[in-house]
């Protein structure tokens, strides 16, 4: 048994980071045998600033990363350098990453180079192709690669890191996080979705995936609108992901709609909110991948593959790719059918029980306590 505390260092630098990083952050607190500190790369701004609010999380340092219309090699290089200042200092024992931006690729790299000890939080998926998405699949490989702790939210993804030859013992089944903080915000009081009419259905539309920019996103878009014209009683909320290459499109294409609201990014409390008054949700998203299904709410995926096939298995989770007939055809199968709608609004929860964060300190403390 050690006498000191273990450092242990947890990263985040975008939206989803943040709010899967969250509960692991706060259990963190919570154990007397570590010492947490919260690095936010803040290669989102606006949006990570939200998210750490919710959670009551303030960084104990903040890169602020963020440039406008930033591109990927410029955004690595300085996530790198700006690191390893980082690790030199801090010198933790521990840096935890989770899921597969370019922050998490950029610090496994870091804290390789200092042979300091990664844990990947949602580590394992794969969609097998390095173009979709893109660049994620990529960065999930190389964080897979440099990481002590595999934390796999499913036993697929342990499957896929097997299949990759990683050591079974470093491969953790945990859930995933997403699950834990999703139940933390829908036990708090959440406001109903402004400026919504409640006597009509509500479509809610997300989307910002770089393989997707140009013309696949412009066909969403159209597809988006024609679901709109086709369907009077609905409303459709899209609130806008502010990366240039999505916002000016979606504004073009859509903001003249009477029906389709568009938005800011929502802050996470509304944006769960808008998800449970949902009656179906379009999005390319991973995180909403993982939450809807667990609110009942059929997702149709504006994407061509996925490396989250288990609700796609159960059925509530439909891949749709970004034809505007596959999408609009989709959307009206399910707006008019109800038995159709009923079949994929089963409520399954594939991606976890809320309580990953707990397992994967007790792997870390069992492990980090014994040495
Ligand atoms: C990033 C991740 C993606 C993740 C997504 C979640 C990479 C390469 N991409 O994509 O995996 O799914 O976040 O949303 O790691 N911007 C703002 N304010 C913000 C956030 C973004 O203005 O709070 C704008 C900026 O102009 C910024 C641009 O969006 O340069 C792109 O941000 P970036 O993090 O590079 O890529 P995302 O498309 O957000
Ligand atoms: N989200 C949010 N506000 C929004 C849109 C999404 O808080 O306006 C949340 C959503 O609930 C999910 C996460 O952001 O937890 C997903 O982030 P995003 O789609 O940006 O990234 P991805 O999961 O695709 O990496």
């Amino acid at each position: 048994m050690t006498l000191g505390k273990k450092r242990i260092l947890c990263v985040a630098g975008t939206r989803p980071e943040a709010i899967k990083m969250a509960p692991v952050i706060l259990a963190l607190r919570e154990a007397p045998w570590a010492e947490v500190r919260v690095l936010a790369t803040a290669q989102h701004r606006q949006m990570l600033d939200q998210v750490m609010q919710v959670f009551g999380i303030s960084p104990d340092i903040d890169l602020d990363i963020m440039r406008p219309n930033q591109s990927l090699p410029e955004l690595t290089a300085r996530l790198l350098a700006e690191l390893d200042t980082v690790l030199a200092s801090e010198q933790p024992d521990v840096v935890l990453v989770q899921g597969d931006t370019t922050t998490v690729m950029a610090t496994a790299m870091a804290a390789f180079y200092r042979r300091i000890d990664v844990g990947h939080v949602e580590a394992g998926l794969r969609t097998g192709d390095l173009q979709n998405p893109f660049p994620e699949e990529m960065n999930r490989v190389v964080a897979g690669r440099l990481s002590r702790w595999h934390f796999a939210p499913t036993e697929g993804s342990r499957q896929n890191l097997l299949r990759e030859g990683f050591d079974p013992t470093a491969i953790h089944v945990t859930g995933n996080t997403v699950i834990d903080a999703l139940k933390n915000v829908v036990a708090r009081d959440l406001p109903r979705p402004e400026g919504i009419d409640p006597g009509k259905r509500l479509v809610l539309v997300t989307a910002h995936r770089r393989e997707n920019f140009g013309e696949p996103f412009r066909e969403v878009c159209r597809a988006v609108r024609e679901i709109a014209d086709r369907h009077e009683d609905i409303n459709i909320l899209y609130p806008v992901h502010p990366n240039p290459n999505v916002h000016d499109v979606a504004h073009a294409t859509l903001g003249d709609h009477p029906r389709i609201r568009l938005c800011s990014p929502l802050d996470y409390l509304p944006f769960v909110s808008a998800m449970k008054h949902a009656d179906l949700v379009l999005t390319d998203s991973g995180g909403v991948q993982e939450e809807a299904p667990a609110l009942a709410k059929p997702v149709l995926v504006m994407r061509r593959e996925t490396e989250r096939p288990e609700a796609v298995a159960e059925g509530v989770v439909k891949l749709v790719g970004t034809d505007f007939d596959s999408i609009v055809g989709e959307a009206d199968r399910l707006l008019r059918d109800p038995d159709a709608y009923r079949a994929m609004a089963k409520g399954v929860s594939p991606y976890g029980d809320g309580l990953a964060a707990s397992r994967i300190l007790s792997i870390l403390s069992a492990d980090l306590l014994d040495r």
